[in-house]
């Protein structure tokens, strides 16, 4: 759904950031400024200020910055319609419904309707859990370490003993049997319904916003299958979702855990590791990847110490590589998984091994290390050969060269002799050419770079200085910012400031789809000038101005035709070292 940039304005200029924020955070005035520990970063003394005028928030510790919807986005991380969605319905904004299709619309309602299904049968299996028919399965949960509180919490389950008492309530609360087909709680056979899940203990599974999409049902004790899962349905994708990210979304860790299992995320989560997940009984997948990325750059995976865990980590490392997030591993030997080390050793003891975990690689290295028989010359050079191999995957040079250094180490490799392995096998796969081509692009890359440095400072000045506009406008024209992105922010501050108001918090809004250019914008209101001194600045200023004028006219020149505009921008050239700029 696209809402139109009036209507973001509006539901923008209607949420007072401070209120929305003071929600979160607990600030103090101090001049025209609120103060508050930031949310964002952990600290002890305040630098995270929120300013009404600007109605924007800037951390001065961590850099975090902008206006009252990306303050929900990153605090919930909310996506921007969820964001809208919440403070249109704060402000009393009505927010179009769009026109979707009828088809569309069909399928929004059937999902809304599986959700209510599943939200009852929840219930429905969580006062089984509590009542008089639970005995059994709230004895097994107890059994298995967990308190009221995390039951509760997780909303665990019990489906009875009886084989259609879940469709029977559900017919009662009257849903028709073609849904009830459709959410996957109810099988119809020849003779008759019956509930899919029967005598189990029950995990409902929860949607990054704590919807009910699908259950889980646990044998208690032995019996097969261990685990019974709903089929995937309209609202339940096994390969988009992950168990607990509803919780984890917001525990504000710098990592997130990613175990296998239901129980370990649940125990996990009892001890205080909120920010644990698990994909729900399916190989984790480039869509899970995706997911977490919203969220996190970084996991530690926390799967089970078998073989299967192993394998299962080492599938996962370049799918979580792929999607952009670098991935640790922990040994939680000598034990089986995460939910038996916590019982078994306690948190501290988790958080210590957390702080151990293995760089990805060398947890590669070290499953190939294993394949090896370092014993036999044979084996040994074979081992280093695939290692040289593997370390060529690291294409900066001082990338590769930590590499080369860590696993020489690791594996009492003589480091020059692995250098000159992994040198040879590189200048026969091409790799020193390879190389050559990165340099030779970051240094194209290093001069424009410059150019976007000034551009921006540039900008930031104007909306920080009322001295710099007048003293600007007649030299540079929203066209000289040569930056794409820059030239369409200036193009907003040369007519906000034109008009007498500028309104950083609405210029903003407009970059709000690309999280990129948002967060660049963003850094524009939030740079200060003020730490130089007056002679410093007019310095600063004043090259500066000429440093984007100049690019902007050799710009021009490169792709001029006509040869008396030529001679115009030439002699316009000319005169920049002479132009006198200064700030009044
Ligand atoms: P585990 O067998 O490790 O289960 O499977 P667990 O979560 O540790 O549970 P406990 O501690 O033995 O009770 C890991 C995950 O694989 C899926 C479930 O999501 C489970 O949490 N699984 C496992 C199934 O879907 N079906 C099964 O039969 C077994
Ligand atoms: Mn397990």
């Amino acid at each position: 759904m696209y809402y139109p940039d009036e209507l973001v304005e509006e539901v923008r200029a209607r949420s007072d950031i401070v209120d929305v924020i003071s929600s979160y955070v607990k600030l103090q005035k101090k001049g025209s400024t609120y103060f508050g520990l930031c949310p964002f970063h952990n600290e002890k003394t305040p630098s995270f200020s929120v300013t009404p005028g600007k109605q924007m928030y800037y951390c001065f510790g961590c850099g975090a910055g902008g206006n009252v919807i990306t303050f929900l986005m990153e605090y919930e991380n909310y996506t921007f319609r969820e964001a809208m969605e919440v403070l249109a319905e704060r402000a009393g904004v009505e927010l179009p419904k769009g026109e979707e299709s009828a088809e569309a619309r069909r399928q929004a309602d059937l999902r809304a309707r599986i959700l209510a299904v599943n939200k009852e049968a929840g219930r429905y299996f969580y006062y089984q859990l509590m009542g008089a028919n639970g005995g059994r399965a709230l004895e097994y949960l107890r059994g298995r370490g967990l308190s009221e509180e995390t039951i509760r919490h997780f909303g665990l389950g019990y489906s009875n003993m009886y084989s259609d008492d879940l469709y029977r309530y559900l017919r009662k609360k009257g849903f028709a049997d073609d849904l009830l087909k459709e959410s996957g709680l109810v099988k119809f056979e020849e003779r008759g319904a019956h509930d899919r899940f029967w005598n189990r203990v029950m995990f409902p599974i929860m949607d990054v916003n704590g919807k009910i999409i699908g259950f889980g049902g646990r044998v208690m004790g032995e019996g097969e299958p261990k685990y019974l899962n709903s089929p995937e349905t309209r609202v339940f994708d096994k390969s988009r979702n992950l168990y607990g990210l509803n919780f984890a979304r917001t525990a504000r860790k710098p990592y997130i855990l990613l175990c296998e299992g239901y129980m370990d995320v649940i125990s996990m989560h009892q001890a205080g590791f909120t920010h644990a997940v698990a994909s729900l009984g399916t190989a984790f997948t480039s869509g899970h990847a995706n997911l977490l990325r919203r969220y996190t750059e970084q996991a530690v995976l926390t799967y089970d110490s078998d073989g299967a865990g192993v394998k299962a980590a080492l599938r996962a490392i370049p799918i979580l590589k792929e999607a952009g997030i670098s991935a640790k591993v922990l040994s939680l030997k000598p034990y089986k998984d995460p939910d038996e080390f916590v019982k078994a050793l306690g948190p501290e003891a988790l958080e210590e091994r957390i702080a151990q975990a293995k760089n990805s690689f060398l947890f590669e290295t070290d499953v190939l290390y294993g394949q090896y028989d370092m014993n036999d010359p044979e084996q040994k050079t074979a081992f280093h050969n695939a290692l040289a191999e593997k370390l060529l995957q690291f294409t900066e040079r001082l990338e590769r060269e930590n590499y080369m250094e860590a696993a020489a180490r690791q594996y009492l490799i003589d480091y020059e002799s692995l250098k000159g392995l992994v040198n040879a096998m590189g200048g026969r796969a091409g790799l020193s050419s390879g190389a050559r081509k990165t340099v030779r692009r970051d240094e194209k890359r290093e001069r424009p770079d410059g150019i976007r440095q000034s551009q921006k400072i540039l900008l930031t000045w104007m909306v920080e200085d009322a001295r710099v506009y007048p003293a600007v406008k007649g030299i540079l024209s929203p066209e000289d910012f040569t930056e794409d992105l820059f030239r369409r922010v200036a193009g907003m501050v040369y007519e906000g400031l034109e008009a007498g108001k500028i309104s950083p918090a609405d210029v903003l809004n407009h970059f709000i789809n690309d999280e990129d250019e948002y967060k660049e914008v963003a850094s524009l209101f939030n740079t200060s000038l003020s730490e130089l001194t007056k002679e410093e600045q007019e310095r600063a200023f004043s090259e500066t101005v000429k440093r984007v004028k100049r690019h902007s006219l050799e710009e021009r020149i490169r792709n001029v035709t006509d040869v008396s505009l030529l001679q115009k921008l030439m002699k316009e050239q000319a005169g920049i070292n002479g132009l006198h700029i200064s700030l009044n």
